[in-house]
């Protein structure tokens, strides 16, 4: 096989796709799900009723809006509401409309990978809510954030909702957390959700609909090689498989070869070999518990202020501060 010099990568994508395809077991990033196309897949599974997670969450906002608004608002200069990951700002519009009815002073900065994602937003916003002031940022979590310290001053409200944190191992959660931590100012927030543990059927259930949407969510991944590094996956030829460990609370996703097959990635220059029934992990979501979220929170130097369940405890959005002790 024929080692490609980091220096002939053109993008991270190109890298972490020679890297997770030549590697045993291999693996693929989550982060990459996310073009146009897998955004607007996103979108279609929130839409679906068994991923329970996006209605718990509107139900906890929906609930808990006027408490969790008054937390954020500021007396003095008012605050920087900042959204990591925005995608179509759908539940945080419960939030941002609530802030405008109680008349507070604030800025709405939502960041996110996708441009495309974020013009939406724009839009969608200037429609329904024109008097919130809107500055969006493209980008990753961390590079925005840090400019938009250096910039911004007053009050900070950090938003991190959907359980996006599930995406991540604890060491690397602990490693985010602790790299917002230190963004952090005494009297800035964090609002963050948890999704937790529940029947693993249910979990199992979220992430393998009977529809295929999770399943082609999974595969896009393949046809965004195939588009942007010029390979021809054949999506048939691989299956979606969903497994849920209840002891760790994770649940992973993989794409598995139905044959033995070999791949041409042309903007790699190489051929990829598959055996029968091998695999691609392609992404993890973490479930938690209470202690667990506790435990991460404390490592990270962060302390809960309060937190806001729905009815049936599947879900739980935390609302930290950093912790001075
Ligand atoms: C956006 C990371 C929270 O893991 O539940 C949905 C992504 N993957 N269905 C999740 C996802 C498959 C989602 N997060």
């Amino acid at each position: 096989m024929r080692e490609k010099s980091t220096l002939l990568f053109t993008s991270q994508f190109e890298k972490d796709v020679y890297e997770g395809l030549t590697q045993f077991p291999k693996q693929l990033s989550s982060k990459y799900f996310y073009d146009s196309k897998g955004d607007a897949l996103f979108q279609e599974i929130m839409e679906m009723p068994t991923y329970y997670l996006t209605n718990c969450e509107y139900d906890i906002l929906e609930t808990f809006k006027n408490e969790i608004c008054n937390y954020f608002k500021s007396d003095f200069n008012g605050f920087d509401l900042i959204e990591l990951g925005a995608g179509d700002g759908k539940k945080t519009k419960i939030l941002l409309e609530h802030l405008v009815n109680l008349n507070t002073s604030f800025t709405y900065l939502p960041i996110d990978i996708s441009e495309n994602a974020l013009e939406q937003l724009k839009t969608s916003l200037y429609n329904e809510l024109p008097d919130v002031t809107v500055n969006p940022m493209q980008g990753t979590y961390f590079e925005s954030i840090e400019s938009l310290c250096r910039t911004h001053q007053r009050k900070k409200v950090i938003l991190f909702l959907g359980s996006n944190i599930g995406n991540l191992l604890h060491p690397q959660a602990i490693e985010f957390l602790l790299g917002i931590q230190n963004l952090m100012n005494k009297e800035d927030l964090f609002f963050i959700g948890f999704d937790q543990k529940k029947h693993p059927q249910t979990i199992l259930e979220a992430y393998n609909d009977r529809e295929g949407i999770t399943e082609k969510f999974n595969k896009n991944l393949l046809t965004r090689i195939n588009r942007e590094l010029d390979g021809d996956f054949n999506p048939d030829k691989f299956i979606h498989w969903e497994v849920y460990d209840p002891e760790s609370g994770t649940a992973k996703s993989y794409l598995v070869s139905k044959e033995k097959q070999e791949v041409r990635i042309n903007h790699l220059g190489m051929n990829i070999s598959f055996g029968a029934w091998e695999t691609i992990h392609t992404e993890i979501s973490q479930k938690y518990n209470p202690e667990t979220v506790r435990w991460l929170c404390k490592k990270a130097g962060l302390e809960i202020v309060d937190e806001f369940g729905d009815t049936k405890k599947m879900y739980k959005n935390y609302l930290l501060k950093k912790n001075l002790k």
